[in-house]
């Protein structure tokens, strides 16, 4: 069986784009591959100084994670504070990192572009996201688009250590989704929550159905055919459903049809998400308040990914002369 690992950073409400565009692949990998999936809580300290709202988010995206269908009995779920080695692992691999690999990264720059306060930590950031990957000897890393750079970096580390000091870490491949593509938000841009235009699967029905009802679409009138291709409301429905799904095809006969207006689109949306997301949104609930539950998966992933992190940063230490 290969072995997965993937992070994810706690910095807000998870939305229907990270939904589509990463953990359904996580939920359907279960079966096939051994997988490790970690809350970047150190990450998260690059862009977050409120610590009470850390805390909670860190707490959310477990509980979310385990109510969109991760399950604890076949994926490891850990927190990054819980595995602490992979700060000694970054040092080990800062050492053998020529600066203007850093320099290169593109990440830095446009977060500082978008706000964030530049610090050390936001800068060596891949370097950390190196040894969080390296640490637990994955075969693939399934990532967004955005992190190609860093799985990048994360082997060229891997390669530079293992010059100098021998056969310490595996060379793994990151694995990029591109057939779930990029869900808009509610404006029509990337569905992201730096730009206040997510929808969360786990809103309450009116509030929901506010938001859909937001999303931007162009001035057709109902019995206008219209190309579903180009609205928002059909692309987020083919993303959940997926292009091959019937319901899919159904919808985009619909558009194209005319007699459909944009109100009933939405409509469609709105029905779909709540179908969709139904047995996720009673879990939830469920998991809220079942704090020891929750305690008992993190205490387990954590054991699970000590027991080969201990052993792979004892090996990097080693060959290094420590
Ligand atoms: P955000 O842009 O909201 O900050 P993150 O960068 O934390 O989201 O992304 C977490 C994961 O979700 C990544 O794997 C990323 O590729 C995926 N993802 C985020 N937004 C989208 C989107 N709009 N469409 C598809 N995948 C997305
Ligand atoms: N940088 C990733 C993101 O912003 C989160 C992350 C941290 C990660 N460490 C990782 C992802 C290791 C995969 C593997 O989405």
């Amino acid at each position: 069986m290969k072995r997965v690992l993937s992070g994810i950073q706690p910095s807000g409400q998870l939305h229907i784009g990270n939904y589509a565009g990463a953990i359904q692949q996580f939920v359907r990998m279960q079966d096939t591959h051994e997988m490790y999936v970690f809350i970047a809580s150190y990450h998260a300290l690059t862009s977050m100084r409120d610590a009470d709202a850390l805390r909670a988010n860190i707490r959310q995206v477990v509980i979310d994670y385990i109510a969109f269908g991760l399950n604890p009995e076949k994926t490891n779920i850990y927190l990054q504070q819980d595995v602490p080695a992979v700060t000694e692992l970054a040092w080990l691999l800062s050492c053998v990192c020529p600066k203007h690999m850093m320099d290169k990264a593109t990440s830095y720059k446009d977060k500082v572009a978008k706000g964030i306060p530049s610090s050390v930590g936001l800068y060596t950031y891949p370097i950390l996201q190196a040894a969080d990957i390296l640490a637990v000897d994955p075969d693939l890393v399934p990532v967004g688009e955005d992190q190609r750079q860093h799985i990048e970096i994360t082997r060229d580390l891997a390669s530079k250590f293992n010059h100098y000091y021998g056969d310490i870490f595996k060379i793994p491949d990151a694995m990029i989704r591109r057939e779930a593509g990029v869900v808009p938000g509610v404006d029509g841009q990337k569905m992201s929550k730096s730009y206040d235009n997510t929808i969360d699967p786990f809103m309450d029905e009116k509030p929901l159905r506010k938001r859909i009802m937001k999303i931007k679409t162009d001035s057709l009138g109902i019995d206008d055919p219209k190309d579903p291709d180009t609205c928002t409301v059909y692309q987020i429905f083919r993303a959940l459903a997926g292009p091959d799904a019937p319901e899919t095809a159904a919808l985009s006969d619909r558009y194209k049809n005319g007699g459909m207006g944009y109100g009933e689109a939405k409509q469609t949306l709105h029905e779909y998400i709540l179908d969709h997301f139904a047995d996720a949104r009673k879990k939830r609930i469920e998991l809220m308040d079942d704090q020891s539950y929750v305690d008992s998966v993190l205490k387990a992933g954590a054991e699970a990914a000590n027991k080969i992190i201990t052993n792979v940063t004892d090996r990097a230490r080693t060959a290094a002369g420590l």
